[in-house]
């Protein structure tokens, strides 16, 4: 398949390219995508907010929205993409260290663009070095999230951004300190998109930024949305057939159906957007220190449950899960398959799986089909992804 070069790149190269393949927004005809129709029409009625902004109409221009093979419209709060100079001050933003309190952090710090905007330590640093307790998830995709955070505990981007700014261990800036710190660079951008300079306007061009790292189109979308029967290894199918067969993985990292999703695209985000116990973090097979969604709903019965993570890309952001505690795609197939850990809330679908090594291998090598296609370059040489700028994905 042939693939405009984007013609401009600048800063970390992840970051840069996913700006950049924004731009191809839309272009689900040359992809074989077999609803260009829908797709086309839906970027054609979506308009620019008409909110109380103040920004000059001159100004202001909807963001292209990267629509990618396998994920559908993404979920905007307002129901419209934001404007360009949203997405152009929140990434600004987000790699931004006037926003930790001892200018040492930034987003970037944890979510690393680099690296599937993930953290490759178990558990991420904050600010003085402090060290946190769960493993940066990954922030590809975020807009198709319901809930926000490991446990689930923020209800958006925009709450979850700015628990990240006021947490003493991550950023550790106090609210009103927020505006006089980043006011003398960053105000007048604010002003003139928001209307005022806040933490709220803050959060909302970092949110802006975050929503539109959409990152679909793996080689194992298109062989299974895509038709290219040559896009990935016979290994890989068959690991597809163990995921969804004796592994019972699509029990909780769900694909959808042509039909049940509104738009009636082709779609898998591998999550069910809910909360499962599978035995991390389990000491000695009856305590754990992080209770996880428990700690949202109070309820015992969500003890150590925690929120199925999406698998795309999933290759680029090792270690995983919420401790970061399984190094490696094939020791989390391992804890799977000896049935994860036992404790009291385990969940019911996860028990002993009896697969043979080469089932094993096979639902690694799946796994390893669904890093995006533009993201592969970057993370093919992640310590220089400058060395890939030019390259076309
Ligand atoms: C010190 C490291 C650190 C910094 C700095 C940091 N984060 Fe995070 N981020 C995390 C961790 C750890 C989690 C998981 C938190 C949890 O579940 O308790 C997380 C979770 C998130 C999530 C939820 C993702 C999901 O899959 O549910 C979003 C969104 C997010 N961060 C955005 C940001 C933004 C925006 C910034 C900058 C304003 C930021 N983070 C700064 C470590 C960090
Ligand atoms: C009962 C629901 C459930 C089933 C079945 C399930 N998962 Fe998960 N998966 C989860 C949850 C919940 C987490 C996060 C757990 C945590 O961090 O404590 C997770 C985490 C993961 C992660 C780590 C992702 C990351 O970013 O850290 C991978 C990889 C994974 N699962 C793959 C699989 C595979 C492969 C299978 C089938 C063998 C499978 N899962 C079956 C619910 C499930």
């Amino acid at each position: 398949m042939v693939r405009r070069a984007p013609t401009k790149w600048s800063g970390r190269a992840g970051v840069a390219l996913l700006i950049a393949l924004a731009s191809f927004g839309c272009r689900g005809a040359d992809m074989g995508v077999a609803t260009p129709v829908q797709r086309g029409s839906l970027a054609s009625t979506a308009q620019p907010a008409t909110s109380s902004r103040v920004t000059p109409p001159a100004a202001r221009r909807a963001a292209n929205v990267p629509l990618e093979l396998g994920l559908i419209w993404p979920n905007f709060p307002s129901g419209v993409p934001p404007d360009e100079s949203e997405v152009a001050l929140g990434k600004e933003l987000f790699s931004e260290r006037l926003l930790s309190a001892d200018d040492s952090v930034s987003c970037e710090t944890c979510h690393d663009s680099a690296r599937g905007f993930a953290d490759p330590r178990p558990a991420s640093l904050g600010i003085h070095g402090k060290k946190g307790r769960r493993n940066s998830p990954t922030l590809l995709n975020a807009a198709y999230y319901e809930n926000l955070g490991w446990g689930g505990q923020e209800p958006s981007i925009e709450a979850q951004s700015l628990a990240a700014l006021t947490n003493p261990e991550e950023m550790g800036l106090e609210r009103e300190q927020i505006p006089a710190k980043l006011g003398p660079r960053y105000g007048d951008r604010l002003r003139a998109i928001y209307g005022e300079a806040t933490p709220e306007s803050i959060v909302r061009a970092l949110a802006a930024f975050q929503r539109m790292l959409v990152a679909g189109d793996s080689p194992f979308d298109r062989y299974i949305y895509g038709g290219d029967q040559d896009a990935v290894s016979e290994q890989a199918k068959r690991g597809f057939a163990v995921f969804i067969g004796e592994a019972r993985c699509i029990q909780c990292h769900f694909m959808r159906s042509a039909q049940s999703h509104p738009f009636g695209g082709f779609s898998g985000t591998f999550t069910d957007n809910r909360f499962h116990n599978i035995g991390i973090g389990y000491e000695n097979k009856q305590h754990t220190q992080d209770l996880g969604r428990e700690e949202v709903t109070h309820n015992p019965a969500d003890r150590g449950a925690f929120k199925t993570p999406t698998l795309r890309n999933v290759a680029l952001t090792a270690p995983y899960m919420h401790d970061g505690s399984l190094a490696t795609l094939m020791e989390v197939v391992e804890h799977y398959n000896k049935g994860g850990v036992p404790n009291p809330n385990l969940d019911f679908d996860v028990k002993p799986l009896h697969l043979t090594d080469r089932n094993k291998a096979d639902l690694v090598a799946f796994l390893q089909t669904l890093t995006s296609v533009k993201l592969a370059a970057v993370a093919s040489n992640p310590a220089a992804p400058e060395s890939v700028s030019g390259a076309a994905p």
